[in-house]
């Protein structure tokens, strides 16, 4: 693996199950509900906000406590005012623009205040977004110009 030749060590794979992803049109085959969030770190300092993840963690105990941060999030597909619309065709304006709330806890969970944030495919933009709302420095590169205006307008 790429990661391990380069330094890295693996220590989650979150799964995040899209809980109203779109039914398979086929019927010959299960609908396919899920994408990987990879967490990888070099070193042995790495940074791992147990008790804000806690926290997120919307699953609660019996008697309301917080429960640890499991590496399943089950997360819906962004809808309603989240999704960002083109002004002029009223489409989705980034096929596949990420939950707020994954990157909120991506973001809170395993960076601190101050930190560098970078996200190489920004897309629509939710990374640098969040970073910013969460006070860390943020570095976002996206190739298509279209998304660029998108990203810009998001970070005003
Ligand atoms: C999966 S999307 C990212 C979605 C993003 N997380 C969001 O919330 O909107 C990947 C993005 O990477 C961009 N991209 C692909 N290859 C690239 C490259 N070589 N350099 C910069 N951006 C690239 C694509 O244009 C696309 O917008």
């Amino acid at each position: 693996m790429s990661l391990k030749a380069n330094g890295f060590e693996v220590k989650n794979i979150i799964t995040w199950n899209k809980t109203n992803a779109m039914p398979n049109i086929t019927r010959r085959v299960l609908t396919h509900c899920t994408e990987f969030v990879i967490w990888a770190v070099k070193g042995k300092g790495w940074i791992f906000n147990y008790d804000i993840l806690k926290e997120l963690n919307p699953d609660k105990q019996q008697d309301g406590k917080s429960k640890q941060m499991k590496d399943v999030w089950n997360l819906p597909l962004v809808q309603g005012k989240e999704r960002i619309r083109d002004e002029e065709t009223n489409k989705a304006a980034h096929p596949t623009q990420k939950p707020e709330e994954m990157l909120k806890r991506i973001i809170l969970g395993f960076s601190n205040e101050g930190d560098v944030v970078l996200d190489p495919f920004c897309g629509s933009g939710t990374t640098v977004a969040m970073a910013k709302k969460f006070g860390r420095n943020y570095i976002g590169i996206e190739k298509e110009e279209k998304y660029i205006k998108i990203i810009q307008k998001r970070l005003l």
